[in-house]
């Protein structure tokens, strides 16, 4: 824990989500230091997210690849270039190698945070523990995250970290959950979470648990692939409760993944999920 919750632009007029579009673009696992980094794919994904002109961006961690100071300075640079007002970063085990930590907060800032703007809470956790790859929250955190997600209970209520918090297909043998998944995604569940976002396992998927979508991405710029999987980001489109997540893929364009209405509790997903298939992780 690093703080008390950063909860955004508070001083904000009062937006009416019924009415409001709102767009977030979601990319994960830069790996900015990777033999396996590829520059091109990433300025690519930046210029395509530049065009979508959204409100947010979020990034779920692994922007290094060994949580050096260099290869954080280089995955910002690249960051640098996005042209957003909001964005909301949190590490993955990645970057909590080797100390990386220090340089996450020095270079970016706190690793745990809420963005709010247009009738949406956006909370983002560290689940990374030092020099280990399995995710971990805590339940000394819980109040933190129950506190964050409520305060403003009707708004459309995302939850962001690294680490999966279910199994994800194609992707081998499972080794890397959260640890206390269980008793996080029932507090998530019971705050009324409508999106779960979150990367690390370079495989993209979504599953629907109760009323609430968790969506993960891959790797938006390395060739550290599983299976057929490609580089790709998500988009997220939110009108009212209407939510549509597309994925993109840099230089090949995108698909619809789901769609969802989470008032109606309504969901279309598309034969989208399979598109590789695995070897061992
Ligand atoms: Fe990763
Ligand atoms: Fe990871």
């Amino acid at each position: 824990m690093t703080g008390a919750a950063n909860t955004g632009d508070h001083a904000s007029p009062p937006v009416n989500p019924k009415t409001r579009s709102r767009r977030i673009v979601h990319l994960s696992d830069l790996h900015a230091g990777s033999q396996y980094f590829v520059p091109n794919l990433l300025n690519r994904a930046l210029v395509e997210i530049n065009d979508l002109a959204p409100d947010l961006v979020v990034v779920t961690g692994d922007l290094t690849n060994m949580g050096y100071r260099q290869e954080y300075r280089e995955a910002k640079e690249y960051l640098d270039k996005l042209d957003c007002e909001r964005l909301l970063v949190v590490p993955g085990n990645h970057d909590s190698r080797n100390v990386g930590y220090v340089h996450f907060e020095s270079l970016f800032a706190q690793r745990d945070s809420v963005v709010r703007f247009g009738g949406m809470t956006v909370v983002g956790i560290d689940s990374s523990e030092p020099d280990l790859d399995n995710g971990r929250i805590g339940r000394h955190r819980y109040p933190w995250i129950r506190d964050a997600l409520m305060e403003h209970p009707e708004d459309f209520k995302i939850f962001t970290l690294h680490h999966h918090l279910l199994p994800i297909p194609g992707t081998g043998r499972e080794r890397n959950v959260v640890h206390d998944a269980g008793d996080v995604l029932e507090i998530l569940v019971n705050c009324g979470v409508d999106l779960v976002l979150s990367g690390h396992k370079h495989v993209p998927y979504a599953w629907r648990l109760e009323d609430m979508f968790i969506v993960n991405t891959g790797t938006v710029s390395t060739l550290r692939l599983r299976g057929n999987t490609k580089p790709c980001y998500n988009v997220v489109d939110i009108e009212g409760e209407r939510v549509r997540v597309t994925r993109n893929y840099p230089f090949r364009g995108g698909e619809v993944i789901v769609e969802f209405d989470a008032a109606a509790s309504s969901y279309v997903r598309h034969d989208f999920q399979l598109d590789r298939m695995a070897g061992d992780a």
